[in-house]
């Protein structure tokens, strides 16, 4: 299918739908939603393209804290209004928009998210949902008393092959699981000194903005923004939270869990201002119906990741993809790499071939679908399509958070390397008082 048609496919069953059915939100009232969106250079760009390719979208304003990412997306989108304050556009355009799609750094996304929720707005985040766990815990809180429409920015939750992982092993393809492993070599770490000095701050950018709620501190160039802010504890959550949400989602999802009793993370000692270079995060989880008593989950990022290890050899001594996840189970074991590849069965150590038909029944599209920027958008189309009163999210705040949460847990035992913490879900704290200090962070007035 070219791009074209399958956009053109999804925006229609909208409108069909909008004729047949009533809008249960205050949302598209003219059956069409207006979205602004915060952050609009990086992945904000892909997030506007991905937005404006439904046929019943309009982007209405675009919000960046640097100005030449500001201009090159009002260029695109000339009919948008512009702002570099996610607090003026709001105020100014409380009536003008319905949608707010938030794509900043993450420190940033609950303090934009929890103001547009309570202006009772619909919201796209990216994600982490958030920074910390108390934020993750407040926003589902809040879009579940406004009874909101809200996707969190994993848009390959709803990919081909991520949806078919998730069938199979609820089909019990494997049996019940008992550990999971999962693996990714990118580094979002800093194991440098932390820098000292000041550079000047460029023209087009506003720094206070840029940290926003985040404390004080001097502008380093090429150290924070664009992109790197990911590897500084200030602002982003290192690898686990970049890519480990992405991969952390299927097995996830697939296996129902919610949060873990217990965390522990193998790697350096904490040096208050980066994310170790490379985590080795054990959990263990409360069983579900798709799992064993407990079940253990092991993350391995950063260079050299996942090592060796014998429940990842693979048939004929082939090489692991790159980064993935395998689920053991009782009755063999499921490759699922990432990304847009097909899960694999293995059982005594040789490949078995998947009957993907038979499983693949409900999948949205009938085969898996080789190109990102046609398969991308589905993730989106869902959220303007719930908005406008037309099925629901499938990575909704409720879910979201708690995926979030686990992760961020993850990261806190970073801060207490090789020492196992107790967490208590019912009371959200850690047994281990020390480590509760990190479940929330003060909001600095800007
Ligand atoms: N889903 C995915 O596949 C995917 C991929 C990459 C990034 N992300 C997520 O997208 C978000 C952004 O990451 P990135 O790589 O694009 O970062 P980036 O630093 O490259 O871009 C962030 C953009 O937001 C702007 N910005 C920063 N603070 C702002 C504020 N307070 N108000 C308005 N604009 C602000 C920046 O100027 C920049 O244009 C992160 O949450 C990240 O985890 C998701």
């Amino acid at each position: 299918m070219k791009r074209r048609d399958f956009v053109k496919n999804s925006a229609a069953v909208g409108s069909i739908a909008l004729l047949s059915s009533c809008v249960k939100t205050n949302l598209g009232r003219s059956g069409r939603l207006r979205t602004a969106h915060i952050g609009v250079g990086g992945m904000g760009a892909e997030d506007l393209k991905a937005m404006a390719s439904h046929n019943l979208v309009d982007i209405a304003a675009l919000c960046d804290v640097d100005a030449l990412n500001l201009a090159a997306a009002k260029k695109l989108y000339p009919k948008a209004k512009t702002y570099s304050d996610y607090r003026v556009l709001m105020k100014e355009l409380a009536g003008q928009i319905d949608a707010v799609v938030v794509s900043t750094p993450d420190h940033m996304h609950a303090p934009i998210s929890m103001l547009a929720m309570e202006m009772g707005k619909a919201v796209y985040c990216q994600k982490p949902l958030t920074h910390h766990v108390s934020e993750a815990r407040a926003m589902a809180k809040l879009a579940k008393q406004k009874r909101l429409v809200t996707q969190m920015g994993i848009q390959v939750h709803s990919f081909y092959d991520y949806i078919l992982g998730t069938k199979l092993i609820q089909s019990g393809i494997i049996g019940k699981v008992h550990t999971v492993h999962a693996w990714s070599p990118k580094n979002w770490g800093y194991d440098g000194e932390i820098p000292s000095g000041a550079d000047p701050v460029p023209e087009n950018l506003d720094w206070n903005l840029w940290l926003g709620t985040a404390r004080e501190r001097p502008y380093k160039e090429g150290m924070y923004h664009p992109g790197n802010w990911r590897k500084i504890c200030d602002y982003g959550c290192g690898t686990f939270g970049d890519i480990g949400v992405h991969i952390f989602d299927t097995p996830y999802n697939a296996l129902a869990l919610d949060v873990p009793f217990t965390v522990i993370n193998n790697c350096r000692e904490p040096n208050g201002f980066g994310f170790p270079e490379n985590n080795t995060v054990t959990y263990e989880f409360p069983g579900t119906k798709y799992t064993a008593d407990t079940l253990k989950w092991v993350w391995y990022d950063g260079p050299g990741a996942p090592g060796v290890h014998k429940d990842l050899e693979l048939p004929m001594g082939e090489e692991l993809p790159d980064q993935g996840a395998m689920f053991m189970g009782e009755k063999g074991k499921l490759l699922l790499p990432h990304f847009m590849q097909l899960p694999r069965l293995i059982e005594d150590n040789k490949y078995v071939e998947i009957d993907v038909e038979k499983y693949a029944k409900g999948v949205h599209s009938d085969k898996p679908v080789r190109d990102y920027d046609l398969e991308a958008p589905a993730h989106y189309h869902q959220f303007v399509n719930a908005c406008l009163g037309i099925g629901k999210c499938t990575a909704p705040f409720s879910y979201a958070s708690r995926l979030t949460e686990t992760i961020l847990l993850g990261v806190i035992a970073g801060r207490f390397p090789n020492k196992k913490l107790h967490w208590n879900n019912e009371s959200s704290s850690f047994d281990e008082n020390e480590a509760n200090a990190f479940l929330d962070s003060p909001y600095r007035d800007f």
